[in-house]
Protein backbone atom coordinates (compact mmCIF):
# COMPACT_ATOMS: atom_id res chain seq x y z
CA UNK A 1 0.00 0.00 0.00
CA UNK A 2 2.66 2.25 0.99
CA UNK A 3 4.15 1.43 -2.77
CA UNK A 4 0.94 2.50 -3.98
CA UNK A 5 0.85 5.39 -2.50
CA UNK A 6 4.56 6.41 -3.35
CA UNK A 7 3.95 5.98 -6.62
CA UNK A 8 0.72 7.44 -7.13
CA UNK A 9 2.73 10.62 -5.48
CA UNK A 10 4.70 10.68 -8.25
CA UNK A 11 1.96 11.56 -10.97
CA UNK A 12 0.04 14.98 -11.42
CA UNK A 13 -2.94 12.74 -10.68
CA UNK A 14 -4.73 9.66 -10.54
CA UNK A 15 -8.29 8.09 -10.72
CA UNK A 16 -8.53 6.79 -7.64
CA UNK A 17 -11.39 3.90 -8.75
CA UNK A 18 -8.54 2.81 -11.04
CA UNK A 19 -5.62 2.54 -8.70
CA UNK A 20 -7.08 1.35 -5.77
CA UNK A 21 -8.57 -1.33 -7.98
CA UNK A 22 -5.18 -2.21 -9.10
CA UNK A 23 -3.72 -2.12 -6.20
CA UNK A 24 -5.77 -4.57 -4.65
CA UNK A 25 -6.10 -6.96 -7.53
CA UNK A 26 -2.28 -6.91 -7.35
CA UNK A 27 -2.20 -7.66 -4.18
CA UNK A 28 -5.06 -10.03 -4.13
CA UNK A 29 -4.19 -12.26 -7.44
CA UNK A 30 -1.07 -12.99 -5.27
CA UNK A 31 -2.16 -14.43 -2.68
CA UNK A 32 -4.39 -16.43 -4.60
CA UNK A 33 -3.06 -17.38 -7.76
CA UNK A 34 0.60 -16.08 -6.99
CA UNK A 35 0.47 -14.08 -10.01
CA UNK A 36 2.94 -11.09 -10.61
CA UNK A 37 1.30 -7.25 -11.15
CA UNK A 38 2.05 -7.49 -15.37
CA UNK A 39 0.39 -10.50 -15.30
CA UNK A 40 -2.59 -9.36 -12.98
CA UNK A 41 -3.02 -6.37 -15.01
CA UNK A 42 -4.29 -8.36 -18.15
CA UNK A 43 -6.74 -10.49 -15.82
CA UNK A 44 -8.28 -7.67 -14.24
CA UNK A 45 -8.81 -6.26 -17.73
CA UNK A 46 -11.02 -9.12 -18.54
CA UNK A 47 -13.05 -9.10 -15.09
CA UNK A 48 -13.46 -5.32 -15.78
CA UNK A 49 -15.40 -6.29 -19.13
CA UNK A 50 -17.18 -8.96 -17.27
CA UNK A 51 -18.07 -6.43 -14.66
CA UNK A 52 -19.52 -4.06 -17.39
CA UNK A 53 -21.79 -6.28 -19.06
CA UNK A 54 -23.12 -7.62 -15.74
CA UNK A 55 -26.22 -5.53 -15.82
CA UNK A 56 -27.55 -5.11 -19.43
CA UNK A 57 -29.34 -6.47 -21.93
CA UNK A 58 -28.39 -9.72 -23.37
CA UNK A 59 -27.31 -8.71 -27.34
CA UNK A 60 -24.75 -11.60 -28.18
CA UNK A 61 -23.50 -9.93 -31.20
CA UNK A 62 -19.58 -8.66 -31.38
CA UNK A 63 -19.75 -4.51 -29.87
CA UNK A 64 -22.21 -5.36 -27.80
CA UNK A 65 -21.85 -4.97 -24.16
CA UNK A 66 -22.67 -8.51 -23.64
CA UNK A 67 -20.40 -9.96 -25.77
CA UNK A 68 -17.85 -8.08 -24.33
CA UNK A 69 -18.96 -9.83 -20.88
CA UNK A 70 -19.22 -13.06 -22.18
CA UNK A 71 -15.76 -12.63 -23.98
CA UNK A 72 -14.34 -11.60 -20.70
CA UNK A 73 -15.49 -14.35 -18.70
CA UNK A 74 -14.53 -16.74 -21.01
CA UNK A 75 -10.97 -15.13 -20.79
CA UNK A 76 -11.26 -15.31 -17.16
CA UNK A 77 -12.23 -18.78 -17.13
CA UNK A 78 -9.59 -19.67 -19.84
CA UNK A 79 -6.75 -18.46 -17.70
CA UNK A 80 -7.82 -19.29 -14.25
CA UNK A 81 -8.62 -23.08 -16.08
CA UNK A 82 -5.57 -23.58 -17.38
CA UNK A 83 -3.41 -21.97 -14.02
CA UNK A 84 -5.05 -24.76 -12.35
CA UNK A 85 -4.41 -27.77 -14.73
CA UNK A 86 -0.82 -26.47 -14.56
CA UNK A 87 -0.90 -26.79 -10.75
CA UNK A 88 -2.62 -30.42 -10.86
CA UNK A 89 -0.04 -31.76 -12.38
CA UNK A 90 3.04 -30.64 -10.50
CA UNK A 91 1.34 -30.76 -7.14
CA UNK A 92 4.53 -30.85 -5.29
CA UNK A 93 5.84 -27.24 -6.21
CA UNK A 94 4.34 -25.33 -3.42
CA UNK A 95 3.61 -21.38 -3.98
CA UNK A 96 1.97 -20.66 -0.89
CA UNK A 97 -1.40 -19.55 -2.14
CA UNK A 98 -5.05 -20.20 -1.68
CA UNK A 99 -4.38 -22.68 -5.35
CA UNK A 100 -2.27 -24.97 -3.19
CA UNK A 101 -5.45 -25.83 -1.07
CA UNK A 102 -7.33 -26.28 -3.64
CA UNK A 103 -5.25 -28.33 -5.24
CA UNK A 104 -4.58 -30.22 -2.27
CA UNK A 105 -7.90 -30.83 -1.64
CA UNK A 106 -8.77 -31.67 -5.38
CA UNK A 107 -5.93 -34.86 -5.33
CA UNK A 108 -7.65 -35.76 -1.69
CA UNK A 109 -9.14 -39.32 -1.18
CA UNK A 110 -12.44 -38.03 -1.18
CA UNK A 111 -12.39 -35.02 -2.42
CA UNK A 112 -15.51 -32.01 -1.66
CA UNK A 113 -15.05 -30.05 -4.31
CA UNK A 114 -14.58 -30.52 -8.29
CA UNK A 115 -12.17 -28.60 -10.95
CA UNK A 116 -15.13 -26.46 -12.04
CA UNK A 117 -15.91 -25.50 -8.00
CA UNK A 118 -12.32 -24.46 -7.57
CA UNK A 119 -12.40 -22.55 -10.77
CA UNK A 120 -15.66 -20.47 -9.63
CA UNK A 121 -14.29 -19.99 -6.32
CA UNK A 122 -10.83 -18.30 -7.18
CA UNK A 123 -12.80 -16.14 -9.95
CA UNK A 124 -15.42 -15.16 -7.30
CA UNK A 125 -13.15 -14.02 -4.27
CA UNK A 126 -10.70 -12.22 -7.34
CA UNK A 127 -13.56 -10.32 -8.85
CA UNK A 128 -15.33 -10.05 -5.12
CA UNK A 129 -12.26 -8.16 -4.09
CA UNK A 130 -11.24 -5.51 -6.01
CA UNK A 131 -14.56 -4.57 -7.29
CA UNK A 132 -15.91 -3.80 -3.38
CA UNK A 133 -13.26 -2.00 -2.20
CA UNK A 134 -12.04 0.03 -4.84
CA UNK A 135 -15.42 1.17 -4.93
CA UNK A 136 -16.05 2.10 -1.19
CA UNK A 137 -12.53 3.63 -1.16
CA UNK A 138 -13.61 5.94 -4.19
CA UNK A 139 -16.70 7.15 -2.84
CA UNK A 140 -14.80 6.95 0.60
CA UNK A 141 -11.86 9.54 -0.85
CA UNK A 142 -14.76 11.67 -2.03
CA UNK A 143 -16.57 11.89 1.24
CA UNK A 144 -13.48 13.13 3.04
CA UNK A 145 -12.31 15.46 0.83
CA UNK A 146 -16.50 17.18 1.17
CA UNK A 147 -15.51 17.16 5.14
CA UNK A 148 -12.34 18.18 6.00
CA UNK A 149 -13.42 18.22 9.96
CA UNK A 150 -13.62 14.27 9.45
CA UNK A 151 -10.13 14.49 8.04
CA UNK A 152 -9.03 16.42 11.01
CA UNK A 153 -10.51 13.75 13.65
CA UNK A 154 -9.01 10.89 11.70
CA UNK A 155 -5.49 12.88 11.54
CA UNK A 156 -6.00 13.53 15.46
CA UNK A 157 -6.19 9.55 16.00
CA UNK A 158 -3.62 8.38 13.71
CA UNK A 159 -1.33 10.93 14.68
CA UNK A 160 -1.68 9.61 18.20
CA UNK A 161 -0.63 5.85 16.87
CA UNK A 162 2.49 7.12 15.46
CA UNK A 163 3.89 9.12 18.69
CA UNK A 164 3.39 5.84 20.89
CA UNK A 165 5.19 4.08 17.81
CA UNK A 166 9.19 3.96 18.41
CA UNK A 167 9.54 3.80 14.88
CA UNK A 168 7.72 6.19 12.54
CA UNK A 169 8.07 4.08 9.83
CA UNK A 170 7.64 0.68 11.73
CA UNK A 171 4.37 -1.35 10.22
CA UNK A 172 0.57 -0.81 11.06
CA UNK A 173 -0.17 -3.52 13.88
CA UNK A 174 -3.26 -5.20 14.56
CA UNK A 175 -3.18 -3.83 18.19
CA UNK A 176 -3.19 -0.50 16.67
CA UNK A 177 -5.52 -1.21 14.22
CA UNK A 178 -8.02 -2.55 16.83
CA UNK A 179 -7.16 0.58 19.05
CA UNK A 180 -8.97 3.22 15.88
CA UNK A 181 -11.98 3.89 17.40
CA UNK A 182 -12.81 7.15 15.02
CA UNK A 183 -11.43 5.14 11.93
CA UNK A 184 -14.29 2.30 12.54
CA UNK A 185 -16.91 5.29 12.80
CA UNK A 186 -15.53 6.68 9.74
CA UNK A 187 -15.33 3.50 7.75
CA UNK A 188 -18.92 2.39 9.32
CA UNK A 189 -20.04 6.15 7.62
CA UNK A 190 -18.24 5.55 4.42
CA UNK A 191 -20.21 1.73 4.14
CA UNK A 192 -23.57 3.25 4.98
CA UNK A 193 -23.28 5.87 2.69
CA UNK A 194 -22.05 4.36 -0.52
CA UNK A 195 -23.92 1.38 -0.35
CA UNK A 196 -21.79 -0.39 -2.93
CA UNK A 197 -24.03 -3.66 -3.14
CA UNK A 198 -27.42 -2.88 -5.27
CA UNK A 199 -28.95 -5.65 -3.64
CA UNK A 200 -29.24 -9.13 -0.81
CA UNK A 201 -31.14 -12.10 -2.08
CA UNK A 202 -32.36 -14.36 0.03
CA UNK A 203 -35.48 -17.11 -0.79
CA UNK A 204 -38.30 -17.57 1.32
CA UNK A 205 -38.70 -21.43 2.84
CA UNK A 206 -41.82 -20.45 4.60
CA UNK A 207 -44.86 -17.74 4.24
CA UNK A 208 -43.59 -14.59 5.88
CA UNK A 209 -45.39 -11.72 7.44
CA UNK A 210 -44.05 -8.69 7.12
CA UNK A 211 -45.70 -4.88 7.67
CA UNK A 212 -49.04 -7.20 7.22
CA UNK A 213 -47.82 -8.20 3.74
CA UNK A 214 -47.25 -11.43 3.09
CA UNK A 215 -44.06 -12.94 1.20
CA UNK A 216 -45.37 -16.34 -0.12
CA UNK A 217 -42.47 -18.95 0.27
CA UNK A 218 -40.64 -20.07 -2.44
CA UNK A 219 -40.27 -16.29 -3.59
CA UNK A 220 -37.03 -14.66 -4.10
CA UNK A 221 -36.40 -11.01 -1.97
CA UNK A 222 -33.95 -8.17 -2.57
CA UNK A 223 -33.35 -6.39 0.09
CA UNK A 224 -31.98 -2.97 -0.94
CA UNK A 225 -29.22 -1.85 1.44
CA UNK A 226 -29.40 1.32 0.07
CA UNK A 227 -33.30 1.89 1.08
CA UNK A 228 -32.37 1.12 5.04
CA UNK A 229 -29.19 2.91 5.29
CA UNK A 230 -30.78 6.26 3.47
CA UNK A 231 -34.12 5.39 5.49
CA UNK A 232 -34.32 8.87 8.20
CA UNK A 233 -36.53 7.30 10.35
CA UNK A 234 -33.52 4.81 11.08
CA UNK A 235 -30.55 7.44 10.26
CA UNK A 236 -31.36 10.42 11.17
CA UNK A 237 -30.24 13.11 8.49
CA UNK A 238 -28.99 10.63 6.49
CA UNK A 239 -27.39 12.03 3.34
CA UNK A 240 -25.10 13.72 6.38
CA UNK A 241 -21.99 12.12 6.25
CA UNK A 242 -21.41 12.16 10.56
CA UNK A 243 -18.96 9.43 11.68
CA UNK A 244 -20.11 10.79 15.15
CA UNK A 245 -23.50 9.22 15.10
CA UNK A 246 -21.97 5.89 15.89
CA UNK A 247 -20.89 7.45 19.03
CA UNK A 248 -24.36 8.68 19.78
CA UNK A 249 -24.98 8.11 24.01
CA UNK A 250 -28.73 7.63 22.99
CA UNK A 251 -28.70 4.16 23.43
CA UNK A 252 -32.03 3.13 21.58
CA UNK A 253 -30.85 5.26 18.44
CA UNK A 254 -27.45 3.25 18.69
CA UNK A 255 -29.52 0.01 19.05
CA UNK A 256 -32.01 1.24 15.89
CA UNK A 257 -28.69 1.74 13.92
CA UNK A 258 -26.77 -1.28 14.57
CA UNK A 259 -29.80 -3.63 13.92
CA UNK A 260 -30.25 -2.10 10.70
CA UNK A 261 -26.73 -1.72 9.52
CA UNK A 262 -25.74 -4.74 6.97
CA UNK A 263 -23.15 -3.16 4.39
CA UNK A 264 -21.99 -6.92 4.61
CA UNK A 265 -25.11 -8.39 4.53
CA UNK A 266 -25.43 -10.83 7.39
CA UNK A 267 -26.88 -14.25 8.83
CA UNK A 268 -24.74 -17.81 7.29
CA UNK A 269 -24.16 -15.73 3.86
CA UNK A 270 -22.49 -12.22 5.87
CA UNK A 271 -19.64 -11.38 3.20
CA UNK A 272 -16.63 -13.56 2.89
CA UNK A 273 -14.60 -10.29 2.51
CA UNK A 274 -15.95 -8.17 5.39
CA UNK A 275 -13.04 -9.06 7.89
CA UNK A 276 -10.45 -8.33 5.38
CA UNK A 277 -11.96 -5.44 4.03
CA UNK A 278 -12.25 -3.11 6.97
CA UNK A 279 -8.44 -3.96 7.92
CA UNK A 280 -7.56 -3.15 4.26
CA UNK A 281 -9.32 0.44 4.65
CA UNK A 282 -7.99 1.07 7.85
CA UNK A 283 -4.76 0.58 7.16
CA UNK A 284 -5.59 3.26 3.80
CA UNK A 285 -6.82 5.35 6.12
CA UNK A 286 -3.75 5.45 8.22
CA UNK A 287 -1.11 5.83 4.93
CA UNK A 288 -3.37 8.35 3.42
CA UNK A 289 -3.66 10.74 6.72
CA UNK A 290 -0.25 10.34 8.07
CA UNK A 291 1.71 10.75 4.73
CA UNK A 292 0.21 12.41 2.18
CA UNK A 293 -2.69 15.11 1.99
CA UNK A 294 -4.47 15.74 -1.49
CA UNK A 295 -5.96 17.91 -3.79
CA UNK A 296 -9.39 16.64 -5.74
CA UNK A 297 -8.75 17.36 -9.78
CA UNK A 298 -11.20 15.89 -11.13
CA UNK A 299 -14.91 14.02 -10.69
CA UNK A 300 -18.05 16.02 -9.01
CA UNK A 301 -20.58 13.46 -10.03
CA UNK A 302 -21.55 10.43 -8.65
CA UNK A 303 -24.35 7.95 -9.68
CA UNK A 304 -26.43 5.56 -8.88
CA UNK A 305 -27.56 3.01 -12.05
CA UNK A 306 -27.93 -0.82 -10.36
CA UNK A 307 -24.53 0.16 -8.64
CA UNK A 308 -22.73 3.63 -8.02
CA UNK A 309 -20.65 5.11 -10.27
CA UNK A 310 -18.54 8.16 -10.79
CA UNK A 311 -19.09 8.37 -14.50
CA UNK A 312 -15.74 10.58 -15.20
CA UNK A 313 -13.99 9.23 -12.99
CA UNK A 314 -12.76 10.48 -9.24
CA UNK A 315 -9.24 12.70 -9.77
CA UNK A 316 -6.85 13.75 -6.86
CA UNK A 317 -3.36 14.43 -6.80
CA UNK A 318 -1.31 12.83 -3.62
CA UNK A 319 1.24 14.88 -2.22
CA UNK A 320 3.77 13.65 0.13
CA UNK A 321 3.53 15.39 4.08
CA UNK A 322 7.44 16.58 4.60
CA UNK A 323 7.90 17.34 8.47
C1 LIG B 1 -16.40 -2.87 1.08
C2 LIG B 1 -16.24 -4.11 0.72
C3 LIG B 1 -17.34 -5.13 0.57
C4 LIG B 1 -18.70 -5.00 0.68
C5 LIG B 1 -19.50 -3.75 1.02
C6 LIG B 1 -19.27 -6.32 0.45
C7 LIG B 1 -20.62 -6.62 0.50
C8 LIG B 1 -21.15 -7.88 0.39
C9 LIG B 1 -22.56 -8.21 0.54
C10 LIG B 1 -23.67 -7.22 0.83
C11 LIG B 1 -22.68 -9.55 0.37
C12 LIG B 1 -23.98 -10.37 0.44
C13 LIG B 1 -24.08 -10.95 1.86
C14 LIG B 1 -25.41 -11.62 2.18
O1 LIG B 1 -26.05 -12.20 1.28
O2 LIG B 1 -25.83 -11.58 3.36
C15 LIG B 1 -21.35 -10.09 0.10
C16 LIG B 1 -21.08 -11.42 -0.13
C17 LIG B 1 -19.82 -11.90 -0.43
N1 LIG B 1 -18.65 -11.19 -0.46
FE1 LIG B 1 -18.43 -9.22 -0.06
N2 LIG B 1 -18.25 -7.19 0.18
C18 LIG B 1 -17.06 -6.51 0.26
C19 LIG B 1 -15.79 -7.03 0.08
C20 LIG B 1 -15.52 -8.33 -0.24
C21 LIG B 1 -14.18 -8.87 -0.45
C22 LIG B 1 -12.91 -8.07 -0.32
C23 LIG B 1 -14.33 -10.19 -0.75
C24 LIG B 1 -13.30 -11.26 -1.07
C25 LIG B 1 -12.04 -11.19 -0.80
C26 LIG B 1 -15.75 -10.50 -0.72
C27 LIG B 1 -16.29 -11.73 -0.95
C28 LIG B 1 -17.62 -12.04 -0.81
C29 LIG B 1 -18.16 -13.38 -1.01
C30 LIG B 1 -17.38 -14.63 -1.41
C31 LIG B 1 -19.54 -13.29 -0.76
C32 LIG B 1 -20.57 -14.44 -0.81
C33 LIG B 1 -20.73 -15.02 0.59
C34 LIG B 1 -21.78 -16.13 0.63
O3 LIG B 1 -22.74 -16.10 -0.15
O4 LIG B 1 -21.65 -17.03 1.48
N3 LIG B 1 -16.44 -9.35 -0.40
N4 LIG B 1 -20.44 -9.05 0.13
Amino acid sequence: MRQSFASWATKPSIEVKDSVADMVFDLVAKKLISIEPIESRELRKNFEEFFQGMLCFPIYFPGTSFYKCMQGRRNVHKRLAGLLQERLSKPRKKHDDLVDLLVEELQSEKPVIDATFAIDVLAALLFASFSTISATLTIGLKLLTDNPIVVEALKEEHEEILKERGDKNSRFTWEEYKSLAFTTQVINEINRMSNIAPGIFRKTLTDVQVNGYTIPAGWLVMISPMAVHLNPKLFEDPLKFDPWRWMTHDQTKRNLQQRNFMPFGGGLRLCLGAEFSKPFMSLFLHVLVTKYRWIKIKGEEVLRVAEIIVPQGYHVQFIPITE
